[in-house]
């Protein structure tokens, strides 16, 4: 296994290179399942799964293109070609296990491929970690724009999906119903007008706490975090985290690990053909008395 180099194009066991960008990563039976966007050919999104987090098999183009559609209670449109007949866009998918209805269940962001005006939420569920995902279409959660965005699982099974609205200017956080296969209410329209994306959280010693990007395309910024009592309880100013371009990084998703926690981020080659250069992050992360440090290094810290 060759050393994982913080920023580079990580391999599978096979040698092909891993697309899993803007993603987020689950443990299941033993195995972490790495799910994130692959825009190659018809593909969307892709799972790998690794039992060291070092060493990766590729499992499954869990979305396509061609994947299986199917309405569910929420009025969506199902489609997963534009009117062009060419690719929509499915960015920052993250997937939860309902222990409930013993599904997996999916949630990203949507676009229509060419521009970014649908601002849409997109659902799909599976009964499996990597089978073949059911698509259940996009939507505006109570009419609301939804771009960046992550899903947070608190201890109880309480499930939220956070996502940046209005244009980007307000994070929104939600509410799932217990079987996360919709919003429930609104309960947090965070820093109003100061544009918050990348969205990942974690709870840590009994606090939450949300780590965010600024909003400058695929260039990076200076990230930011937010700690909580609770994922519906006030939520503190943001304060600065790693440097102004949060080590040329922007945040996926935060894994806890063996009582560490990671960062995981991108480190985006840009849009058009340079997208497929982006590369990954693992930066460790430590939290103590309600603040996030977050250190650079050149492996990832895995
Ligand atoms: C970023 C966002 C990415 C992608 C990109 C497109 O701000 O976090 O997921 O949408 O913009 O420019």
């Amino acid at each position: 296994m060759s050393i994982l180099k913080n920023g580079a194009l990580w391999e599978d066991q096979d040698k092909n290179p891993i697309h899993a960008h803007g993603g987020c990563m689950l443990l299941h039976d033993g195995w972490y399942y790495w799910y994130g966007e692959d825009r190659r050919e018809q593909f969307y999104v892709s799972c790998y799964r690794s039992k060291d987090l070092k060493n990766w098999e590729f499992r499954n183009h869990i979305l396509t293109a061609g994947s299986k559609m199917e309405g569910c209670r929420v009025r969506t449109t199902l489609c997963l070609k534009n009117e062009e007949g060419g690719k929509v866009n499915l960015e920052r998918p993250k997937v939860l296990y309902n222990k409930e209805t013993k599904k997996f269940v999916l949630w990203a962001h949507y676009e229509n491929g060419k521009d970014y005006r649908e601002a849409a939420a997109a659902l799909a569920s599976c009964e499996s970690p990597d089978g073949d995902f059911i698509y259940h279409g996009h939507f505006n959660p109570y009419g609301y724009m939804s771009r960046d965005c992550t899903l947070f699982q608190d201890d109880d099974g309480t499930a939220y999906f956070i996502s940046a609205s209005r244009d980007n200017a307000d994070l929104h956080v939600y509410r799932l119903a217990d079987d996360y296969m919709n919003v429930e209410a609104l309960v947090h329209r965070l820093w109003q007008g100061e544009y918050r994306e990348a969205p990942a959280v974690v709870k840590a010693g009994g606090v939450y706490y949300m780590l965010t990007s600024f909003c400058t395309g695929w260039a990076p910024n200076q990230g930011k975090y937010a700690f909580a009592d609770s994922m519906q309880g006030r939520w503190s100013r943001l304060f600065p985290i790693g440097d102004e371009t949060t080590y040329e990084s922007q945040p996926a998703f935060i894994l806890k690990k063996d009582g560490r926690l990671l960062y995981f981020g991108d480190r985006w080659g840009g849009g058009g053909e340079k997208y497929f250069t982006s590369g990954y992050t693992v930066y460790p992360l430590e939290a103590e008395n309600k603040q996030l440090i977050l250190r650079r290094t050149e492996e990832a810290a895995l």
